[in-house]
C-alpha cells in the first residue's frame, strides 16, 4: 500500500487544493501533507499567509482524505522529508513539472494537473477588488 507525500501552503483553502489532495490520496492508502511554515511561504511567495501555520495545519489535518500533516520548513529538505516519512510517491502540481525529477532516486514522482482558473492569489485579489 503506497504512502503518498505532497507539499504546499494551502492558504485560503479552495477547490484546487481539495482536488489535488483527493487525487493524491487515490494513488495510495496513506496521504502525508507537508504544510509550508509561515516563513517559508514569505520566502516562496513574498507575502504573509492569510491563515497562520497553526490554522492551516488544523484545516488540512481535518480533511478526511489526509492521514498525516507536518511542517515544511525548507524547500531544500524534500529528500529528508520523503525518507523520514517512508514515502513511496511524491505528488506535486504540474506548476512544478520536472523540478523534482532529481528525487526519483528516493521515490516515484508524479505531477498532477492543476485545476484551472483558481489559486489562493486569485481568491485574495477578488476579495480585495470587492472590498
Ligand atoms: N493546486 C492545484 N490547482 C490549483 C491551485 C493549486 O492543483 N488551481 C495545487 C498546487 O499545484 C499544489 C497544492 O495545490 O500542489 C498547494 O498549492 P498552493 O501553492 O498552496 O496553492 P495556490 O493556489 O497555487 O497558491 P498561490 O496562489 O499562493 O501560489
Amino acid at each position: 500500500m503506497n504512502r503518498i507525500i505532497t507539499f504546499g501552503t494551502y492558504d485560503v483553502l479552495h477547490i484546487g487544493h481539495i482536488k489535488l489532495l483527493k487525487r493524491a490520496k487515490s494513488l495510495g492508502s496513506h496521504l502525508i501533507v507537508g504544510v509550508s511554515s509561515d516563513e517559508l511561504n514569505r520566502d516562496k511567495k513574498g507575502r504573509e499567509p492569510i491563515y497562520p501555520l497553526k490554522s492551516r495545519l488544523e484545516i488540512i489535518s481535518s480533511l478526511k482524505f489526509v492521514d498525516e500533516v507536518f511542517v515544511e520548513d525548507s524547500l531544500d529538505l524534500k529528500a529528508e522529508y520523503i525518507t523520514s516519512h517512508n514515502a513511496d510517491i511524491l505528488v506535486m502540481g504540474d506548476d512544478w513539472e520536472g523540478r523534482f525529477d532529481h528525487l526519483k532516486k528516493y521515490c516515484d514522482v508524479v505531477y498532477l494537473p492543476r485545476t484551472p482558473s483558481i489559486s489562493t492569489t486569485e481568491v485574495i485579489e477578488i476579495i480585495k477588488e470587492k472590498a
